[in-house]
């Protein structure tokens, strides 16, 4: 069967994503009665969805039968596919980043920076991080008892933190801002930045293009300036790094930063956002939090199962196989449905609550095998940070507003979420 229309809308569509209880419907729908099944829509190459935990990590873990370059990486229609396939000479990736490539060439560019993200490297990082989070912390306790949680803090806490990693300095922050809301808000006109509303199915590819064309020289110049003066940041690591004995060219070492930049920054900005909304709606786990700060760790990745704010990744089968009792041919095209396989129900005891103290809580935000997000450790250190700094300082905390999601189905999460709070 394919998956009734609707439904194939809600999982394609970046207004249910703003929506959320659509695209969550649209997800337990397709876990209960077509867990595998082909997507056919208007405009688009037909896809799998692949709605259960099991067969997302089935999949991830088979990296040489489900590739990431073969086709885009992310959902794409045909007419973006097209362009991009014309400007990048056949290639369907407009970056070729980490998650755009296969072994062999994926290991060994992901050995580049592997050492550095691990949490022994992280680690001498804490005290700084910890002195932008009460920064940002102190601004908000100034801030009379009101401010909008995500604009104020959440989305400029991780920008500053992955800009300190990078090494760019402070005084490019409205330039790196811009860089992440243009690129995963291309599709809403609030953030994206012609500030047009676009198609449904739209991917904003013209957004994305002119935003990739400024940052090629800024990262070029950074490139540059690290290999003539070498410092202990991860800019520095990008640019004097070798892949296959040589040097990285300026177009690799550009879509380096690109993908450390925004996998960074919006990822972990969402995940905040998503856990104080969450805190703020369950009060009775905001308590048990505040009278227990040991379950931070157990709350961080909680919030990050509860916004997943990864919607997907592509696959394509380079062979002819099976998956869920269903045969995928060489070539398919597959959408791992991240926010799905985190509510799923043979995984998860009561999915759709918000359980700080959540054991085990095996969920595949952070995907899984190969690509696993190479800055799990560091976005889980810069949350727990932030709570530990924050918590004993917040007495109180209630929604003052109704809060928005950003419109995209790539990475999304809230674009705005008023409070109201009492703080020492
Ligand atoms: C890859 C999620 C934070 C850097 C990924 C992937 C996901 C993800 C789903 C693709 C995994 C796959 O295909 O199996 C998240 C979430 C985060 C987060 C939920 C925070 C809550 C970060 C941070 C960085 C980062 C702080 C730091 C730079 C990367 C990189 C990749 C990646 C470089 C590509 C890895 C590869 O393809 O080998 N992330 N991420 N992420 N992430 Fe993260």
């Amino acid at each position: 069967m394919t998956i009734p229309a609707h439904i194939a809308e809600s999982v394609v569509d970046p207004k249910a994503y703003a929506d959320w209880d659509r695209s969550h419907e649209a997800f337990a729908w397709l876990r209960k009665n077509a867990p595998l099944d082909v997507a056919e829509i208007e405009g688009f190459d037909p896809f799998w969805v692949v709605s259960k935990h099991a067969d997302i990590q089935a999949i991830e873990r088979q990296n040489d039968l489900f590739h990431n370059e073969d086709r885009s990486a992310t959902l794409t229609n045909i007419e973006t596919d097209k362009k991009v396939r014309e400007m990048m000479g056949g290639s369907p990736n407009l970056l070729r980043s980490l998650v755009q490539m296969d072994n062999p060439d994926h290991m060994q560019y992901r050995r580049l920076t592997q050492a550095w993200f691990m949490p022994q490297n992280l680690r001498k990082l804490e005290d700084r991080i910890r002195e932008i989070a009460r920064g940002f912390i102190d601004k908000m306790a100034d801030k009379n008892g009101e401010c909008d949680f995500a604009r104020d803090v959440a989305f400029l806490y991780p920008l500053h933190v992955i800009m300190e990693v990078l090494g760019v300095p402070e005084i490019d922050e409205p330039r790196m801002l811009k860089l992440t809301q243009e690129l995963f808000g291309a599709q809403d006109p609030e953030v994206n930045r012609s500030g047009q509303e676009i198609s449904d199915a739209d991917t904003g590819l013209a957004n994305i293009q002119a935003t990739v064309a400024d940052f090629f020289t800024y990262f070029m110049e950074m490139t540059e300036d690290r290999r003539r003066n070498p410092r202990e940041d991860l800019g520095s690591v990008i640019a004097n790094g070798e892949v296959y004995g040589k040097p990285l060219g300026h177009l690799e070492a550009m879509s380096y930063y690109i993908i450390a930049a925004t996998a960074g920054h919006d990822t972990t900005s969402n995940t905040t956002a998503g856990a104080l909304w969450a805190l703020a709606e369950n009060q009775d786990q905001f308590r048990k939090l505040k009278e227990d700060l040991s379950l931070i760790p157990s709350m961080v990745e909680e919030s990050i199962r509860w916004e997943t704010p990864v919607k997907h990744f592509m696959r394509t089968a380079t062979d002819d196989t099976e998956v869920h009792g269903k045969k995928i041919r060489k070539g398919d095209w597959l959408f791992l449905a991240y926010p799905s396989g985190n509510r799923d129900e043979d995984v998860f005891d009561d999915p759709y609550s918000f359980r700080i103290d959540r054991s085990p809580n095996k969920h595949v935000a952070f995907g899984y095998g190969a690509h696993v997000c190479l800055g799990q450790h560091l976005g889980r250190m810069e949350m727990r940070i932030l709570w530990e700094e924050l918590l004993p300082r917040l007495k109180s905390v209630e929604l003052a507003g109704k809060p928005t999601r950003v419109k995209a189905n790539f990475v999304s999460g809230p674009k705005s979420i008023p409070i109201r709070y009492e703080m020492n």
